[in-house]
């Protein structure tokens, strides 16, 4: 390999909007001279909540155009759906042999997803633990307290709040046992086992550097985890532990309504997002509405004020400037101005790359034929790797 190579990904599912464009996609661009760069739009994954099959095709498509028109060029870089190559899901269950549970169940992202409780099963086992040392030491208080007239007197009290502290544990952990089993019941394998996936992504590429936005960063660290995990079995460093790349300007986009939560296709409010589909009074009207906060004046200050912070965030994103000195410069500034500004901004630098995705989904045959070469293109670089993997598990293969 001559150049180290880069792999990334979007879920085709639509809504892509300013965080996938600013914390991914864009920083892909300028990796296509240095690197040897493979863009998948991920609909294996995509599939793992449930998808309208004909929305599915057409975000596929639409996703493509969105990497095209944000200048990923197709003669430098490999672009496809994931599962026009199967090696992707053949690499993934021969990982997930290698994956404990443990590790699966640790990934904040299917919490989330899955819509499982912020309890960890671990706090709730230390906790019931606990309650074991409290009833010994109440045992030792009431015995000791029959010579003690102090505590004979404390005893009853002492007695109630032991008893409420044991009950209220006990019933947390009732209640957590609930949810988690009637979610574990209905929650689907592709859900818990996606981290599996992504990892064979990557590894199934012997990928060296991965650009995502924070919110993916845990499941790098997997799949860090299961390469070593496999390359240990296999007593050879087999897959090259891939980096993740981050970018530390908008790696976390957070939502134009709330400004704690991560911006999200998923959101059910369309005013949360800006879309790379949005038009110019869409846009305008979206950060019209978005939220700010009672503060006079425009400061930056992640902490105390997330919804401009984020703002700042977005509008220095847009201008290759740092919202320090954003915040600067709208010190003094109302939030319709600044708002108002930010808008043309958001709208300078997105409309031509949304005219550019129209022109190219009116042309769905040649970005078809982008796709199938594509397709091609990474099923040669996969599955020989993949040979490579099913030889060192001891498969049998044909000469
Ligand atoms: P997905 O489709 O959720 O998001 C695509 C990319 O956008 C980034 N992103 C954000 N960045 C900043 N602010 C936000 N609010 C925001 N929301 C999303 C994500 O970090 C991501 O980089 N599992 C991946 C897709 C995938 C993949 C892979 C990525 C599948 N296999 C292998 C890299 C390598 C996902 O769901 O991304």
């Amino acid at each position: 390999m001559t150049k180290k190579r880069v792999l990334s990904g979007v879920q085709p599912t639509g809504n892509l909007h300013l965080g996938n464009y600013l914390g991914a996609i864009r920083n892909w661009v300028p990796l296509q001279d240095s690197h040897e760069c493979v863009f998948m739009l991920a609909d294996l994954h995509a599939i793992t909540v449930p998808q309208n099959p004909a929305d599915l095709l057409k975000n596929t498509r639409e996703t493509a155009a969105a990497y095209i028109a944000c200048g990923i060029d197709p003669k430098k870089s490999i672009i496809f759906p994931q599962s026009a190559v199967r090696a992707h899901a053949e690499l993934a269950w021969i990982l997930g042999c290698y994956t404990p549970l443990g590790w699966l169940k640790r990934m904040t992202q299917y919490k989330e997803k899955a819509g499982l409780s912020a309890s960890s099963p671990e706090r709730i086992l230390k906790d019931l633990k606990d309650q074991k040392k409290i009833f010994t030491e109440l045992t030792r208080q009431v015995h000791e307290g029959l010579d003690n007239i102090r505590l004979q007197a404390d005893s009853k009290t002492i007695t109630a709040d032991i008893t409420q502290g044991v009950l209220e544990i006990n019933e947390e952990a009732a209640a957590f046992l609930e949810s988690e089993i009637k979610i574990s019941e209905k929650s689907k394998l592709g859900l818990f086992s996606y981290p599996v996936l992504m990892a064979a992504d990557i590894l199934g590429y012997h990928a060296t550097h991965v650009p995502v936005g924070e919110d993916q960063k845990q499941h790098l660290e997997l799949a860090r985890d299961i390469a070593g995990a496999f390359n240990r079995a296999c007593g050879e460093e087999f897959f090259p532990l891939p980096d993740p790349l981050i970018m530390p300007t908008a790696a976390r986009i957070m939502s134009l309504k709330d400004g704690t939560k991560k911006m999200s296709k998923s959101d059910p409010s369309d005013l949360s997002r800006i879309t790379l589909t949005d038009d110019a009074d869409a846009i305008a009207n979206k950060l019209r509405k978005a939220q700010t906060d009672t503060i006079t004046g425009i400061t930056y200050d992640p902490e105390t004020r997330p919804a401009i912070a984020n703002l700042l965030t977005i509008f220095a994103a847009l201008t290759d400037s740092t919202p320090q000195k954003i915040a600067d410069q709208y010190a003094t500034a109302q939030n319709s101005q600044f708002k108002g500004d930010l808008a043309e901004a958001a709208v300078t630098h997105l409309s031509p790359i949304t005219a550019r995705m129209r022109t190219l989904l009116d042309d769905t045959e040649t970005l078809d034929t982008i796709l199938a070469s594509g397709a091609h293109a990474a099923r040669d670089l996969a599955q020989p790797i993949l040979r490579e993997t099913m030889k060192r598990v001891g498969f049998w293969q044909s000469a």
